[in-house]
């Protein structure tokens, strides 16, 4: 294989915490390997419409720490069309790079798959998401943080929910995937999660209450899912049923919203990030393309890109029954 000269990196999709760790690893250490770097603004629009910067080492100094992307974020339509992808790929020529990196979610790695299969550059994906909902690796970049900056907010939470004995139904992101819902509500103590990856008959609602909410608490949490898949209602929903059908309790609501992306990475979010920046590099240096660097049991792997963003990633059910028997 021919030696790569000039990579490209971009963000894209929502940010995460940690972006811009992986931005430094990814800039330093290709600069190591010999190659130039470019930094690509404002995800795919910003590749599309050329907005290309020359990273020196010093471009990514004082970033390791910061929340958000350096490189601004876009969620593009105008790349998913052929028309689109074909600017990308002469914006990409233009600047004489032989690689693309692409950090994100999965729709970011959607569109990184729908390149590489119409043009002949390699294409890496970084996973760069707080769902961590990417299949063929353990973490995602920005989830841990996401996490903890949940588990805060529960805990604040959880002092009003003591004092006036209620009900709080506090819905969390993830779009489609309930780790952070699950993970939240275990490491804070919560008595429920509402997830889409648990679902059964059950009403989840009816088996929170009928599970004897209230019996030994005069207080609760549940963390529910934005997650609409398979007819699941958010904290809105639940909320108005147990104001409705369970009337004798108190139920408030919190969305975190959007505070869950923001903030300081965490040092496990800065080393994965460091550890996948310079893992795609790697990835280069040996040929591979077309495929997502990940972490499966401390350990980097490649998962083609046709993989990761294609099948679900399962939750463990060993996680719903350790929140469901800590909570009695
Ligand atoms: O993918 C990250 C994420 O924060 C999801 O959890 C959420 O559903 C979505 O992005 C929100 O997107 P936006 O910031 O575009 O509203």
């Amino acid at each position: 294989m021919e030696k790569i000269k000039t990579i490209a990196v971009l963000t894209s999709g929502g940010d995460a915490p940690g972006m811009n760790a992986c931005i430094r690893a990814i800039t330093r250490s290709a600069i190591y390997e010999g190659c130039r770097v470019f930094g690509v603004y404002r995800g795919y629009e910003g590749l599309m419409n050329g907005e290309f910067k020359e990273f020196t080492s010093s471009s990514v100094s004082n970033t390791i720490q910061r929340g958000g992307t350096i490189l601004k974020t876009a969620r593009s339509k105008e790349f998913m069309t052929d028309e689109g992808k074909k600017k990308a790929f002469d914006q990409l020529k233009a600047h004489g790079v032989d690689a693309l990196i692409v950090i994100g979610g999965n729709g970011s790695l959607t569109g990184a798959r729908d390149f590489a299969k119409i043009y002949d550059i390699p294409v890496i994906g970084v996973p760069g998401t707080i769902d961590n909902d990417l299949y063929g690796t353990d973490l995602t970049i920005g989830y841990d943080t996401a996490l903890n900056t949940i588990v805060d907010c529960v805990d604040k939470i959880r002092d009003t929910a003591t004092s006036h004995d209620r009900i709080f139904f506090i819905e969390v992101m993830g779009r489609d995937a309930g780790f952070l819902a699950q993970n939240s509500a275990i490491a804070s103590g919560a008595e429920a999660a509402i997830i889409p990856e648990d679902q059964t008959n059950v009403d989840q609602l009816a088996q929170f209450i009928g599970r004897g909410m209230r019996k030994s608490k005069n207080s609760s949490i549940v963390l529910v899912s934005e997650s609409r898949e398979g007819g699941l209602g958010g904290a809105l929903y639940y909320a108005e049923r147990v104001r409705k059908e369970y009337p004798q309790y108190d139920v408030r609501v919190t969305i975190l919203g959007h505070l869950q992306r923001g903030g300081t990475p965490t040092a496990s979010d800065r080393i994965l990030a460091s550890r996948l920046g310079y893992a795609a590099i790697e990835a280069l240096a040996e040929g591979q393309r077309n495929i997502m660097v990940g972490v499966d049991d401390d350990k980097i792997v490649y998962v083609p890109l046709t993989r990761a963003v294609k099948q679900n990633k399962p939750i463990d059910k060993e996680l719903i029954n350790v929140l469901s028997v800590l909570s009695i």
